[in-house]
């Protein structure tokens, strides 16, 4: 069969092995004071299914990758997660489960007695809370829990199953308040639960809101104030019996949720929810940059992916979400936005920032939730004729208006994926630290995870860890300070 598949070819083609690199190769110098890891997680796929062109990016099986860097040297190594689903394939040696997110178009085939309905993965994100390290996918009630050092799967963590729904893979870090925010949704009984916990996890708070339809939901951004939520057009039923048994995605469009965007803000002293319509908004929010209030106004940055047309349902032929690969896409490239929200009297403005393509928006997260001056994101900028996707990253300053590009170019493009912003320990301003991501070399087939000075953002890099094999493109990482 020939392989049309986009998700196997080229930076996202899986890996197929676990590596460990002791010594890893080492370009230029690694500033002394980073002891820490880079953890990354992204998808692979250990059995692929009966026919490869249907496979989806999303439905492969969570990989995590690790750079550890201590006294300007630097190890690698990457393992699966082992997941319940995943464990039950290898004993079978062979692929047995439908994807939540492609769809097969057969009912699912009879699984042994003690598996899992659906096989969830856990290639979304990696953060340590407390003392854990955790990563996780969207669709399950639970994170799994990682060996920091060796990547073993250590089992699952579930707040001491106080949350039902699907949690997020987007929790994020309130540094002010010194809280995690977290959400799940029961898309089922149609309920989302915002939730705070303790930097070790613990829960503080927790609010229930009935919603009206089943979203799909992927990224929350907060202020000091709010829980911010958006909703786009697509639905998302993983659980509901007549979509993954009968080999559809669980992605769908409800024609009663409509095309437009709904933006819930949950206030986090009460739990009081407000909702607001921003007007001819069919675009999906991937990711937050960030948010914040000013004057009465709520500002939210994201990156928005318009609708490129018509749209009626969602399949894998459409590769969603990324339209940047060969063949229809549902929607365009994704764009930097600012959307302002007046709580009082509930009018919504929105301005496009730049005029390039934008996602994996991060910003210097120890100041998120304020008013941020420096937004980074993975960008299409002058691209060259081989070029299929990103090709560059970007540093917004949103002071100046202005935007530096950085290409990290051998005379090609090469493909970057999510910049992470690491603080300097003595960090004096915004953007004083790095700037972290990894590569991929389409010509030589390999990766490569590069630190820049944020202050010199279109320079030259400051070090190269370069490997043999490839880290195909996927999702989101952090990194992770060793313990003084
Ligand atoms: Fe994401």
């Amino acid at each position: 069969m020939k392989i049309i598949n986009p998700f196997l070819q080229g930076p996202f083609e899986p890996l197929k092995n676990e590596y460990k690199i002791e010594s890893a190769h080492v370009i230029g110098k690694i500033p002394a004071e980073l002891k820490g890891t880079l953890y990354r997680t992204g998808s692979n796929v250990e059995y692929m299914m009966e026919d490869p062109n249907r496979f989806h990016w999303f439905d492969g099986d969570g990989m995590v990758h690790a750079f550890r860097l201590n006294d300007g040297e630097a190890s690698y190594i990457c393992r699966w997660v082992e997941t319940e689903g995943l464990k039950v394939e290898r004993k079978a040696g062979k692929q047995l489960y439908n994807g939540i997110y492609g769809r097969s178009e057969k009912p699912q085939i009879e699984l042994p007695s003690d598996a899992p309905e659906i096989k969830t993965v856990a290639g979304i994100n990696v953060i340590r809370l407390g003392e854990r390290l955790l990563t996780m996918h969207e669709v399950e009630n639970h994170y799994w829990e990682l060996d920091p050092i060796t990547l073993e799967t250590i089992g699952k963590f579930d707040f001491n199953g106080g949350i039902k729904g699907m949690l997020t893979a987007h929790p994020h870090f309130d540094h002010l308040a010194n809280e995690w925010l977290f959400c799940a949704f029961d898309n089922e009984a149609r309920i989302v639960t915002s939730f705070t916990t303790d930097p070790d996890g613990n829960v503080i708070s927790k609010y229930e809101t009935r919603l009206g339809f089943s979203p799909w939901n992927h990224d929350l951004i907060f202020t000091e104030n709010y829980f911010i939520y958006f909703f786009g057009m697509i639905s998302f039923r993983p659980l509901s019996p007549d979509r993954i048994p009968q080999g559809k995605s669980a992605f769908f469009i409800d024609p009663d949720t409509g095309l437009d965007a709904k933006m819930l803000f949950i206030n986090r002293k009460n739990g009081e929810a407000q909702w607001m319509e921003p007007e001819n908004s069919p675009y999906i929010i991937g990711h937050f940059m960030n948010a914040y209030e000013e004057n009465g106004e709520i500002i939210v940055d994201a990156s928005i992916t318009p609708l490129s047309g018509e749209i009626n349902t969602f399949n894998p032929e459409d590769y969603y979400p990324f339209p940047f690969v060969p063949g229809p896409a549902a929607f365009k490239g994704p764009e930097l936005w600012r959307l302002s929200f007046s709580l009082e009297d509930g009018k919504v403005e929105t301005q496009r920032i730049g005029d390039f393509n934008a996602e994996f928006c991060r910003p210097n997260e120890t100041v998120m939730g304020t008013k941020i001056r420096y937004g980074y994101v993975t960008t299409i900028h002058n691209p060259g004729p081989e070029t299929r996707g990103f090709n560059s990253i970007a540093k917004h300053d949103y002071e100046t208006g202005e935007t530096q590009f950085q290409h990290l170019a051998y005379g090609y493009d090469m493909v970057p994926g999510e910049v992470i912003y690491v603080p300097h320990p003595q960090s004096e301003s915004e953007d004083h630290g790095w700037i972290m991501n990894i590569w991929y070399d389409p010509r030589r087939n390999t990766s490569q995870m590069i630190i820049f000075d944020a202050q010199n953002f279109d320079g030259e890099p400051l070090a190269r860890i370069t490997l043999d094999h490839r880290i195909p493109l996927g999702f989101h990482g952090n990194w992770i300070e060793d313990k003084a």
